[in-house]
């Protein structure tokens, strides 16, 4: 009896303890907490107060985090930290990888999306999402110009949607790889020399084999030749390899230079292979009738690939997947799970997201987006497409007219490669320019005073922004160059 009333006890003290964490009140107060956390730090960062980043080694981040996570119940405290000791991503001195720099809004449809935790696979688990999502998906296709008979499902990241379509463009040609195994040896799949690692990976997983992944010859500016491409074909399968599809770039990650989708396109159709185009980053040039032509030709591919999270500035991760032909997408993962999927409900099997999707949990992906353009309308990411890579051609324009500076390419999309020179490595060699690019870049990092990344060009290293903070301005990159200026002084 007593053994049973303490174990009454100790569930009605659990209970008691839930029960605070759950209360309404008690989330109110801590809300009212974090928007005033979020809104300084968003002040903050915008007045470019702190470090862009604020870098610790590794050691000393484990040792805080944990002595926080034992030691420290304030959730103001925590949230701060969350806030103030990472990447500075809404400083607009952050000209780094490929990461928005959110629109504010988003967070709060964030915040409702993760407390009611939708899990989308089938979709009686979550009927407003799925429906948010056929809407967003429906208005993004439309603005690819895609046709009527388009389908998609949204996918967490533009990795994992390079996968789901290249699993589907290879079941298509090979359907029966799914149960017995791609095998065989034949399969190829043809990508730029610049396409995203995520397609070789995805030839890894798939079992077609990395080195199956065979760049298709550029032009100099790194972009797919169509002529090349034709011959690539013609010639892969007089030797018995099978084409699996075709994998252009809109942009690519490294200059963000669109490939040529319409004559790419007539390449495909012509020689019956699937062209799936990744436009992760460069998908949100459709909004702009400035830079839209850069995507002619993408209503032709057979799978699209469009990240939100990168120039629709909403948080990660929240990619669209497209496929012309909307019954592409069930062919693919269509598996028996008869506690999820109930073949009698007929009039709603089209909406269950998890018949089309790796992630069986998936979370409610176009929420954010759904509210930010309700509330700021299309024309704000036409806005958002414009100024960011406006600010990528001025920041060019800036470079070539420098003595110090060299600007290795002609920006399409908001992406720069350049290298910094000063008159004391004019005639240095590659490897002395290489390692001087990587010592100033270490020196930008570890002082938090800017944030660049690095990659290489011609077998050197250079340096390379993203304009993915709209509010960067011709200042912030001048002062990103008095630093380097200053570090450079000091080295040489
Ligand atoms: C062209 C391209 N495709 C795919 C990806 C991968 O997308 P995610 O980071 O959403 O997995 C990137 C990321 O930078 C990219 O630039």
């Amino acid at each position: 009896m007593n053994q049973f009333n303490s174990i009454h006890d100790s569930l009605r003290n659990a209970q008691q303890r839930i029960a605070a964490a759950y209360d309404p009140a008690r989330f109110a107060a801590d809300g009212k907490v974090a928007v005033g956390e979020i809104a300084q730090y968003l002040a903050r960062s915008q007045r470019c107060e702190g470090r862009v980043l604020n870098w610790e080694m590794p050691a000393a981040n484990l040792q805080a985090a944990a002595n926080m996570l034992d030691d420290c119940k304030d959730p103001g405290a925590l949230l701060h930290a969350a806030l103030a000791r990472g990447q500075t991503i809404q400083d607009p001195r952050f000209i780094g990888h490929q990461v928005a720099a959110p629109v504010p809004l988003a967070a709060l449809f964030e915040a409702a999306s993760s407390i009611a935790n939708q899990g989308m696979t089938v979709y009686e688990m979550g009927p407003w999402s799925t429906a948010v999502e056929r809407v967003m998906l429906d208005r993004l296709g439309r603005q690819l110009g895609l046709a009527e008979s388009f389908g998609g499902v949204l996918t967490s990241g533009g990795s994992l949607a390079n996968l789901t379509a290249l699993l589907t463009a290879r079941n298509a040609v090979n359907p029966d790889a799914w149960k017995n195994g791609a095998g065989g040896g034949t399969d190829v799949i043809l990508s730029s020399p610049e396409s995203h690692y995520s397609v070789e990976r995805a030839a890894g997983i798939l079992g077609i084999g990395a080195n199956a992944c065979m760049r298709v010859g550029a032009t100099p500016d790194g972009k797919i030749d169509p002529q090349q491409l034709r011959k690539q074909i013609v010639q892969l399968r007089e030797t018995g390899r099978r084409v699996i599809a075709v994998v252009a770039s809109a942009c690519t990650t490294r200059t963000g230079v669109f490939d040529p989708l319409q004559d790419i396109a007539a390449v495909c159709a012509e020689t019956g292979v699937w062209l799936h185009v990744d436009a992760a980053h460069g998908g949100a040039a459709a909004f702009s009738p400035r830079y839209a032509h850069y995507l002619d030709g993408i209503d032709q591919a057979d799978s699209v690939v469009w990240d939100a999270h990168k120039m629709m500035f909403i948080p990660a991760l929240s990619t669209y997947l497209f496929y012309k032909r909307k019954n592409d997408q069930y062919r693919t993962l269509n598996q028996e799970a008869p506690y999820l999927f109930d073949s009698n409900a007929e009039r709603v099997e089209a909406y269950n997201t998890g018949l089309g999707t790796i992630e069986c949990t998936k979370r409610a992906a176009a929420l954010s987006l759904w509210g930010v353009w309700a509330v700021y309308g299309p024309q704000f990411f036409t806005d958002l497409v414009e100024v960011t890579f406006g600010m990528a051609r001025r920041i060019a324009t800036l470079i070539r007219e420098a003595d110090d500076l060299e600007l290795l390419h002609e920006p399409e999309a908001n992406i720069i490669l350049f290298r910094y020179v000063p008159a004391a490595l004019r005639h240095a060699g590659a490897r002395e320019l290489g390692a001087f690019q990587q010592e100033m870049r270490k020196k930008l990092v570890e002082s938090g005073e800017g944030y660049i990344v690095p990659a290489m060009d011609g077998g050197t290293e250079a340096l390379r922004m993203a304009v993915m903070n709209p509010l960067t301005r011709e200042e912030h990159f001048q002062m990103l160059l008095d630093t380097l200026r200053r570090f450079g002084k000091q080295h040489l």
